[in-house]
């Protein structure tokens, strides 16, 4: 039997991850043709893994403790909710403490968020990792050389309320019943891919090198594209767009798709802090179908 994606109006926010896709996927579930397993090999916060979630699909990520997150939230959303009200009520309480002695903000300030990420670098533990990406500035994953989360607390946001979040983990945790979550590299995650399956890809960009644990080596990304199309399994590619008036398309090779389409993707949260003034992204959809 086939599967088609699932109509919502909105994809709740889960995990919080760098270049998510969550409010175009949409947009991009419009134009998936039926198919049988659904493929996501560049996982990251997985925006559009909520309306394409099938039995028998496959979801992976090279990071590690990403993975290890996806696979509590599918095995035990209670305990994912409830860890993060836990931690949430801790920050709270010690924002308060703040507020009320004056304290000034200053480096490693408030405590009890530098120390879940302190956790987090020692342990990789997926509830840690949850609520430092929940509660650090504009939900951005950035790491240090030695491949360390340094991101800083998001003074003005405590993040999401818990009810809320407990809502949004169980609804999550329904949906992806039957997909399997893999730590490994994208390459292996679609060597499985066939006839009647489809494949969404969304790379890292080459040279975000400080926002992403890997770059992506263009030769070898479009072999297995190329490889794909041989073994008739249909993709869709989100790539670099055009922001204000600059075009920062990569040269896909012409050869490989069928349809290149731009997508809006309103104000992105990094350029917003790493680029300085708002434009507007329109985002790349190549399809080989
Ligand atoms: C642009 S993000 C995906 C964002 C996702 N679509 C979303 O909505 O949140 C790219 C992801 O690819 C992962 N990645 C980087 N290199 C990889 C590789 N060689 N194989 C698999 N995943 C990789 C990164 O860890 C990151 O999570």
């Amino acid at each position: 039997m086939l599967n088609t994606p699932r109509a919502a109006k909105a994809v709740p926010s889960l995990i919080k991850w760098t270049g998510s896709k969550r409010f175009q996927a949409a947009g991009i579930a419009a134009l998936i043709p039926p198919y049988r397993r659904y493929f996501e090999p560049f996982l990251g916060g997985g925006g559009l893994l909520y309306l394409t979630a099938a039995p028998g699909s496959v979801a992976g990520d090279l990071y590690g403790p990403l993975i290890g997150l996806w696979k509590l939230i599918q095995s035990d959303p209670a305990r994912v909710a409830e860890d993060y009200h836990r931690k949430w009520n801790a920050l709270k309480k010690e924002l308060g403490d703040l507020h009320a002695s004056k304290i000034r903000w200053g480096e490693g300030i408030p405590g009890f968020f530098y120390s879940v990420r302190s956790a987090f670098n020692e342990t990789k533990g997926p509830l840690e990792l949850n609520f430092i990406l929940r509660t650090c500035v504009n939900g951005i994953v950035r790491f240090n050389h030695q491949g360390d989360f340094n991101n800083s607390f998001h003074l003005s946001r405590p993040g999401m309320e818990p009810s809320r979040f407990k809502a949004i983990v169980t609804a999550w945790s329904a949906t992806i019943q039957g997909v399997k979550f893999v730590c490994r590299d994208y390459q292996r995650t679609v060597a499985s891919a066939g006839k009647d399956d489809f494949v969404y890809f969304d790379p890292p960009y080459a040279g975000n090198r400080q926002r992403y644990i890997e770059n992506l080596d263009l030769p070898r990304f479009f072999a297995t594209l190329e490889d794909l199309n041989k073994r008739k399994v249909k993709w869709a590619l989100s790539f670099d767009g055009r922001r204000g008036g600059a075009d920062l398309t990569h040269a896909v090779p012409e050869r490989l798709f069928k349809r290149h389409l731009f997508l809006r993707n309103g104000n992105s949260a990094v350029n917003k802090v790493l680029n300085g003034p708002v434009e507007n992204v329109d985002e790349s959809l190549y399809l080989n179908y």
